[in-house]
């Protein structure tokens, strides 16, 4: 394998592609960089200081001093918000909301777009997001766009969110994921979008262990 190399991986919500991401990053023994997590601290951080999400200009003010570091694990991510752990934290349907928000405004993306970059500098990196694979690393070696029905993956949502002990209707999870999509694929900077060299995996009906074969496959193929 080449010694340094980009796997991006973008696609709507709920696809599977941070759960997917972490295992390849495991199997190959290369960094996995969650950036959807760093518009979740954000939005998260923002709320914390009283700052209204809507304010464009408050928000990212905020980010020139803000404290957050990511720290890459060997099972995953870590991510603090000066000096806390707020991985777990993030991890809610309301942080997502926020996230779809913050992750809008031109500043916010032009600092994390950077420091995504920066990440992948120096390692080999398997990253996950919108604009991956169009902005973030359009020189990435493989590009995946995972898909789902949103039949499919509100399925996904209710089964964790059941596993977690809570309980939620299907018909207004798949609200919210289309309400997601939407924002996530409507917003004027960096949408998400296929970008046209990237192979598109519609996971629709298949397990996880599937998924993880097929784009094991995809990236050995490309990168020698
Ligand atoms: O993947 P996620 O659900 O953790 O992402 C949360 C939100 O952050 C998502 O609604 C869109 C935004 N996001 C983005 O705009 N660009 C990225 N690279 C990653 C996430």
């Amino acid at each position: 394998m080449e010694t340094i190399f980009a796997v991006a991986v973008d696609g709507p919500a709920g696809s599977g592609k941070s759960t997917v991401a972490k295992e390849i990053a495991k199997r190959l023994g290369i960094l996995y960089i969650d950036t959807g997590a760093m518009y979740r601290t954000v939005g998260y951080a923002a709320q914390k200081k009283g700052i209204a999400l809507e304010d464009e200009t408050a928000v990212t003010a905020m980010l020139s001093d803000l404290d957050m570091k990511i720290c890459p694990q060997e099972d995953g991510q870590k991510i603090y918000l000066e000096g806390e752990d707020v991985t777990q934290k993030i991890r809610t349907q309301e942080a997502g909301k926020g996230a779809s928000i913050v992750a809008a405004y031109a500043g916010v993306r032009q600092e994390l777009v950077q420091l995504q970059q920066k990440m992948a500098q120096a390692h080999s990196v398997i990253m996950d997001g919108r604009d991956i694979a169009t902005t973030v690393l359009p020189q990435a070696q493989v590009k995946i766009y995972l898909d789902a029905s949103a039949e499919e993956r509100a399925k996904r949502r209710v089964g964790e969110l059941q596993a977690q002990g809570k309980q939620a209707d299907l018909e207004v999870v798949k609200q919210e994921i289309l309400q997601r999509d939407d924002q996530d694929m409507h917003r004027a900077i960096s949408p998400l979008r296929c970008a046209p060299d990237a192979t598109v995996v519609d996971t629709t009906g298949m397990d996880i262990a599937a998924v993880v074969e097929t784009l094991l496959q995809i990236i050995t193929k490309k990168v020698q």
